[in-house]
């Protein structure tokens, strides 16, 4: 079965071509992140308009990657939910009408489901049943995941999302939108141990996390240390966020007896954490698992993964029309 898969839920336009037979024939990504710079953020707006322009060109793309017609698909999956909602209803809309043409199913699917499923794409594979740390700009999450559709909330964060603690903090240190991958890179050229911050709930006793209060300590530092420890101070501040997320990790494991961890999501991204999740699973004896990079941040190649999963060879979808801005994960049906 050969899937289109449309993401549209942000910043990203991302479509792809996956073949339940042969795996990931060819995915491409156009990012806004140069549009939304300028105004610090995502503008919603500019954001739908934007996945108007590329939806279709992109398609044409990930096509003649993967040397296939429009007639070849089978069905288009696209994200239904969470995200803005004018960007969600660009790509639902699109894919939508794409498979009325065509007359294949349109099948929605849950965004954070294609990040938690991503690594799946990827060589090692990692088998069922797994730990995911979900980590991304909206949400914090770590999961026990017994097979598709299949997610049990182990714990998340009461306040900020890790990505989102990136993106604040970077702010606070004047760096540009967006603040996280900056912010990772302004903490390599800085020494970790000048500043020590706090850990937040590292051993509150349950696999809950808390990011907002590491803001407030990154500011008041800035304001005493000025301009020229901004580089140690995001060393510390990374420090804390890795020191706190691979502490619940392990505790995530030895919880539930697990022996393999998957990283999800956009700060799945940061070197410093990779870097320190395999130390760990050298030391500890378990495995980890990290997506590429460009599997990682939004894509399209998660959701026609997450779409193919969920139609299991089916080549009807109920085709209701609807995207679902807030949407909670652990709701899902097995698929
Ligand atoms: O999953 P994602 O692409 O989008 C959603 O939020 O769904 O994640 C984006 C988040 C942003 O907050 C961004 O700052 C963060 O991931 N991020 C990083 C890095 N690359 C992306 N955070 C820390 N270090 C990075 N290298
Ligand atoms: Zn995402």
């Amino acid at each position: 079965m050969i899937v289109l898969g449309v993401e549209s839920s942000c910043d990203e336009t991302g479509l792809a071509v996956y073949d339940t037979d042969v795996g990931l024939r060819a995915h491409a990504v156009h990012s806004q992140v140069g549009m939304h710079a300028e105004y610090g953020g995502v503008v919603p707006e500019l954001a739908s308009r934007d996945h108007i322009r590329r939806v279709i060109p992109l398609t044409r793309q990930v096509l003649r990657m993967a040397g296939l017609e429009l007639a070849d698909l089978d069905a288009v999956a696209y994200t239904q939910g969470p995200g803005l909602a004018g960007a969600l209803l660009v790509g639902a809309g699109y894919a939508c009408a794409l498979a009325a043409a065509l007359e294949i199913p349109a099948l929605g699917v849950h965004h954070l489901e294609g990040h938690l499923l991503s690594p799946l794409l990827a060589q090692p594979r990692p088998d069922f049943p797994f730990i995911a740390l979900l980590v991304s700009g909206g949400h914090t999450q770590l999961m026990r995941v017994d097979g598709v559709g299949r997610y049990a909330l182990l714990g998340e964060t009461v306040d900020d999302a890790a990505g989102e603690a990136f993106d604040k903090t970077a702010q606070l240190l004047g760096l540009d939108y967006p603040g996280g991958p900056a912010l990772a890179r302004l903490a390599e050229a800085g020494e970790d141990g000048r500043f020590r911050l706090p850990r937040p709930m590292l051993h509150s006793g349950d696999l809950d996390f808390s990011f907002s209060g590491l803001k407030t300590a990154v500011l008041t530092l800035t304001k005493k240390e000025g301009e020229e420890a901004r580089a140690d101070i995001a060393a510390g501040f990374q420090a804390a966020v890795v020191d706190v997320l691979a502490g619940k990790c392990l505790a995530a494991l030895a919880q539930t007896g697990l022996r393999r961890l998957v990283i999800a999501g956009g700060v799945g991204a940061n070197r410093a954490l990779r870097a320190r999740l395999d130390a760990e699973a050298a030391r500890a004896g378990f495995s980890v698992f990290h997506p590429p990079l460009e599997l990682c941040t939004d894509n399209g190649a998660m959701i026609a993964y997450a779409g193919a999963m969920r139609l299991g060879g089916r080549t009807s979808a109920d085709g209701r029309f609807a995207v679902r801005p807030r949407w909670d994960l652990a709701s899902l049906e097995p698929a």
